[in-house]
C-alpha cells in the first residue's frame, strides 16, 4: 500500500504495526550535532524574539489599508455577519453579501451601497461544497477575485450531546466546522497567485472553553480554532507568511438573535452581553493589524481564557460558576 493511500484503505488483517528496531532506527537518525545546533539557535533568539513579540503588543502594529479589496463574508446577512460587512464597507472594501437567506442578504448589500461602495447579494448554503464552488463563480463574474473571505455563517446550536437528531449533529458540523474547509479551499488558490489575501474565521469562547450542554458547537469552535491556526502555519510553511493572513476571532455573547438573548436570560448567564457592531469592529480592527487571534471580549474574560488551559478543571469550573449556572438538558427544560 502506497503512503496515499494507507489512511483511506483498511483491508482486513492487513494492518502492519511498527517494529521495535524501526523505532530504534528513527530515533538513532537524529543527529547529535544537528540537534545542538537548533538549540543554541532557540537559545540565541529566544530572548530577542519574545522583547520584539512584547514591544509589538504594547506599542501596537500599523493598520494597513484594504480600501478597494474585495471581501467576501458567509452569513452576512444578519447579525454578526451584517455588521461584519458594514465596517468592511467603511473600510472602502467592496463586498460579497453571501447568506442562505438572501433577502437579508440583500437588505444588508442595499445598505452597503449607500456607504458609497459596490456590494452583492449571493444565496448560499456554506455546508454544501457545490454551493460554495457555484458561489465562487457568481462572486468572481459579478464583483472580482475574493481579496479578503470572513467565514462567520454558524448555527447558534445550544443542544448536549444526547440532544437532536444524527441530521442535527451532522449539520452543525457541516455548517460550522466543514464549510471553512469548503471555502478555504475555494479561495485560497486565487489568494496565492496574487500573493494577496485574508482569511477570517469566527469562533467562539466556547472554542477556547468547552461548556457543558453545547458539546456539538464547542467542538466545531474548537476544529475551527485548529484549522485557523494550522492554516497560518501553512501559509507561512509556503512562504505566503507576508502576503497571506488568517484571523481566528472568539466572541463571547453577542446580542444577535433575539432567542438567543432568550435563552441566555433564561438560564442567568451574567457574562456581560456585546453588540454585532462592537465585535465586528475589534474582529476588523484585528484584520487590519495581521492578528492571528482577536479574543472579541472584556479584559477580564480576556485573562480568564488565557489561563483556562493552564489552571486545572476544579479551579476552571469555579471561575465560571461566577458567569453561568448549570443549564438543565433540553428535555428537562420546559
Ligand atoms: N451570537 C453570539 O453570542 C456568538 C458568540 C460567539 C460566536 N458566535 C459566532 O458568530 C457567528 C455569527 O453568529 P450570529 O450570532 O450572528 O448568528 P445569527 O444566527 O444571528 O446569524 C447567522 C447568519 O448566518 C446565516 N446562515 C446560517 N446557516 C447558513 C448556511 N448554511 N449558509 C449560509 N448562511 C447561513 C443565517 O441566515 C444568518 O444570516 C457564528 O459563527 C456564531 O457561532 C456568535
Amino acid at each position: 500500500m502506497t503512503h496515499k493511500t494507507q489512511y483511506f484503505n483498511h483491508p482486513d488483517g492487513q494492518y502492519v504495526p511498527a517494529t521495535k528496531d524501526l523505532i530504534e532506527i528513527s530515533n538513532s537518525s537524529h543527529k547529535l550535532l544537528d540537534i545542538l545546533l537548533r538549540v543554541t539557535k532557540v537559545i540565541l533568539l529566544f530572548v530577542p524574539t519574545l522583547i520584539l513579540e512584547v514591544i509589538t503588543f504594547l506599542v501596537g502594529t500599523k493598520k494597513k489599508s484594504i480600501k478597494g479589496q474585495i471581501a467576501l463574508v458567509t452569513g452576512g446577512g444578519n447579525g454578526l455577519g451584517r455588521s461584519l460587512c458594514l465596517r468592511l464597507a467603511k473600510e472602502g472594501c467592496h463586498v460579497a453579501v453571501a447568506d442562505i437567506d438572501v433577502i437579508s442578504a440583500e437588505r444588508t448589500a442595499l445598505e452597503i451601497r449607500g456607504l458609497g461602495v459596490k456590494a452583492e447579494a449571493f444565496k448560499v448554503d456554506v455546508g454544501e461544497q457545490q454551493s460554495v464552488e457555484q458561489l465562487k463563480v457568481n462572486v468572481e463574474s459579478k464583483l472580482g477575485p475574493v481579496d479578503i473571505l470572513i467565514n462567520n455563517a454558524g448555527l447558534l446550536a445550544m443542544l448536549s450531546l444526547s440532544e437532536g437528531t444524527p441530521e442535527d449533529v451532522q449539520r452543525i458540523i457541516d455548517v460550522n466546522l466543514t464549510s471553512h474547509f469548503w471555502t478555504i479551499r475555494a479561495f485560497k488558490d486565487g489568494m496565492m497567485e496574487r500573493r494577496r489575501g485574508h482569511i477570517v474565521a469566527v469562533s467562539s469562547t466556547f472554542g477556547i472553553v468547552p461548556f457543558g450542554r453545547t458539546v456539538c458547537y464547542s467542538a466545531t469552535k474548537f476544529g475551527v480554532r485548529g484549522l485557523m491556526e494550522g492554516l497560518n502555519e501553512e501559509f507561512f510553511m509556503n512562504g505566503y507568511g507576508d502576503d497571506i493572513f488568517a484571523t481566528c476571532v472568539y466572541p463571547c455573547f453577542v446580542a444577535t438573535r433575539k432567542e438567543f438573548l432568550l435563552y441566555l436570560q433564561q438560564y442567568g448567564c451574567r457574562v456581560p452581553i456585546q453588540t454585532p457592531e462592537d465585535v465586528a469592529n475589534l474582529a476588523i480592527d484585528g484584520l487590519l493589524r495581521n492578528r492571528c487571534e482577536v479574543i472579541a471580549s472584556p479584559w477580564y474574560m480576556q485573562i480568564i481564557l488565557k489561563l483556562y488551559s493552564l489552571m486545572p478543571n476544579s479551579v476552571n469550573r469555579l471561575v465560571m460558576g461566577v458567569f453561568v449556572d448549570n443549564i438543565p438538558q433540553l428535555t428537562d427544560r420546559n
